[in-house]
C-alpha cells in the first residue's frame, strides 16, 4: 500500500505574536520596527519589535531613580535606546493616566512632577520618531486578551494596574488602583509592592485572590490576566478563568498602539 504522506503540521506561532495578516502596519510600512518602552516604578524596560510583535533584540532596562523628573525620564530613555536596533515608532507603557500623550497622573512617580507633561511630544523630540504613550496596563493587556468576551488583565507591580476588553476593544481606563477595595483600603495599598512588603506574601496572596473575587463582581469577566513584576510570585491555585501572563507584555503589547 503506497504510504501516504502526513499533511505537514502547521507551525503555530506563540500566542502572543499577531498573526502575519495582522502584523501591524502603522507609520513604517509592513516593515516597521517599533521601539517599545514601560516606564515602571522599579524599572524602565525597553526593547524593539518587529511588526508582529516579536522581540528584535533582548530587553534592556535601567533602574527608575527616586523622585524622577520628566526630563530625567525622557533622557534615561534617550541613552537606554542607544543599545537598541533602530527603530521606525516608538509606545510607550506609562504608570499613570495619559490622554494624548499628556501625563495626567501618576501616582508611583510623582503626579506634582509629572502632571500636565506631554511625555509623547518630549520623545518625539528626543528621539526623532512618532510617539505614542498610553497607561502601562491598557498597553499589557493590549499583548494578551484573545478577543473573545469581557476580559480583564490586572498587573501586580509597584502599583496595580488594570485594563479591560470588550471582544478585543479596550475599554475606557479605570483607575481601580485608587479605589476601594476592603475595609478603608485601596486596591493598590492592599495590593501594591509596598503591601507586599508589609504583610508578607502569604496575606498578600490572600488579598490578590480576594481582589479578584470583588472584580469578577463588578465587571463579570470572562476571563482575567495577571501580569506585572510580582505575578510570579503567586503560587496559590487561581480559579480556571484566572491566568498568569508573562511580564514581557508590558513591551510587546506596545505594537499593538499602532494597530
Ligand atoms: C496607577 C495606574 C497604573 C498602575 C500600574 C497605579 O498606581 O494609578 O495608572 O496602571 O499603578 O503601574
Amino acid at each position: 500500500m503506497p504510504r501516504t504522506k502526513k499533511p505537514a503540521k502547521k507551525k503555530r506561532s506563540p500566542a502572543h505574536l499577531l498573526p502575519r495578516a495582522r502584523a501591524v502596519r502603522g507609520v513604517g510600512g509592513a516593515r516597521a520596527k517599533t521601539l517599545a518602552i514601560d516606564v515602571g516604578g522599579s524599572h524602565v524596560k525597553a526593547s524593539v519589535l518587529d511588526a508582529r510583535g516579536r522581540m528584535l533584540h533582548d530587553r534592556v532596562r535601567v533602574d527608575t531613580p527616586k523622585r524622577l523628573a520628566p526630563r530625567k525620564l525622557v533622557s534615561l530613555i534617550g541613552e537606554l535606546v542607544t543599545a537598541l536596533p533602530r527603530f521606525d515608532r516608538v509606545s510607550v507603557g506609562f504608570p499613570g493616566v495619559v490622554r494624548n500623550g499628556v501625563v495626567r497622573t501618576a501616582p508611583n512617580l510623582g503626579t506634582d512632577r509629572f502632571h500636565g507633561f506631554n511625555l509623547a511630544r518630549a520623545l518625539e523630540r528626543r528621539l526623532g520618531k512618532p510617539v505614542r504613550v498610553e497607561n502601562d496596563a491598557d498597553v499589557q493587556g493590549l499583548a494578551v486578551v484573545k478577543g473573545k468576551g469581557v476580559e480583564m488583565v490586572i498587573t501586580l507591580g509597584t502599583g496595580f494596574g488594570s485594563s479591560i476588553f470588550v471582544d478585543g476593544h479596550l475599554g475606557p481606563h479605570l483607575e481601580l488602583a485608587h479605589h476601594a477595595f476592603r475595609k478603608d483600603k485601596t486596591y493598590e495599598d492592599e495590593l501594591g509592592e509596598a503591601a507586599r512588603e508589609r504583610d508578607g506574601n502569604e496575606s498578600w496572596q490572600k488579598h490578590v485572590l480576594e481582589a479578584i473575587e470583588s472584580l469578577r463582581n463588578l465587571t463579570n469577566f470572562d476571563h482575567l490576566y495577571v501580569g506585572g513584576g510580582n505575578a510570579r510570585l503567586l503560587d496559590a491555585k487561581l480559579p480556571r478563568d484566572v491566568s498568569i501572563v508573562s511580564n514581557t507584555a508590558g513591551i510587546i503589547g506596545g505594537v499593538r498602539l499602532w494597530a
